[in-house]
């Protein structure tokens, strides 16, 4: 594993931000040192919420130099895919129980030239990973039923990232597998999740709701570097 693999990434989601003033919002969280920035696209049908699609995605690439990672919570993502391949997104992450063609779907992300993941909500076991590994970039365990910010860290989710990390070792895949966490992850939890293997940590009203995000993050990211992984 190359030493840049270990570090403990920050994906700033920008659900929660003032969507009045979303190009002040994320010079907020650069400023502040995240390492990428998460939008959370949700269609009102997959999840019961409507967030961001492709235009304001397009507005954002030319705004930011932050990778984008683009978490879908649609259904049939298929459809729209070429949309957010050209509205710039850095990464393309679309939810297992969406998608009946997960092979067909990772696979177009990847010849776009994207990186590619897969979501799983709490309930879905991670069996539907094992076919499709050698395919994706990154596994993005979510940490709460996946709709809206601001809800609580589900606890038995800490075993099913330890599950995933023991997956991916037992692969013997020669590449690295980023395994991301979405939901509730604040100082504490960030602590937890991070013990049971993940790396790169979603962090929405956790920053967007502190007096000081920048301070935030480097406590975040000095609190968890170190970290031996279990
Ligand atoms: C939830 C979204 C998350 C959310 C995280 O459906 O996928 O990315 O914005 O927000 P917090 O950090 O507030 O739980
Ligand atoms: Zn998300």
């Amino acid at each position: 594993m190359e030493n840049k693999d270990k570090e403990i990434k920050i994906a700033a989601s920008i659900l929660n931000s003032n969507f009045a003033n979303l190009a002040g919002e994320i010079e907020k969280v650069e400023k502040a040192g995240v390492d990428m920035l998460h939008i959370d696209v949700m269609d009102g049908n997959f999840v019961p919420n409507i967030t961001i699609g492709p235009p304001i995605i397009e507005c954002l690439r030319k705004n930011t130099r932050l990778f984008l990672d683009v978490h879908l919570m649609i259904k049939k993502p298929d459809r729209l895919l070429d949309n957010f391949i050209q509205s710039g997104a850095d990464l393309i992450n679309v939810h297992v129980e969406a998608c009946p063609h997960l092979d067909r779907t990772l696979n177009y992300i990847k010849k776009a030239g994207k990186k590619a993941a897969i979501s799983f909500n709490p309930s879905t076991p991670l069996c539907y990973v094992e076919n499709v590994l050698g395919l994706v970039d990154m596994v993005l365990i979510m940490t709460v039923n996946p709709g809206f910010g601001g809800q609580e860290f589900i606890p038995a989710m800490t075993h099913k990232i330890m599950k995933l990390k023991q997956i991916i070792k037992d692969s013997n895949l020669k590449k690295h597998i980023d395994i991301q966490v979405d939901g509730g992850i604040n100082m504490d939890t960030a602590l937890i999740a991070v013990k049971a293997g993940a790396n790169i940590l979603v962090m929405g009203t956790a920053i967007y709701g502190s007096n000081n995000p920048a301070e935030y993050v480097r406590k975040v990211k000095d609190k968890v570097s170190g970290i031996k992984m279990i």
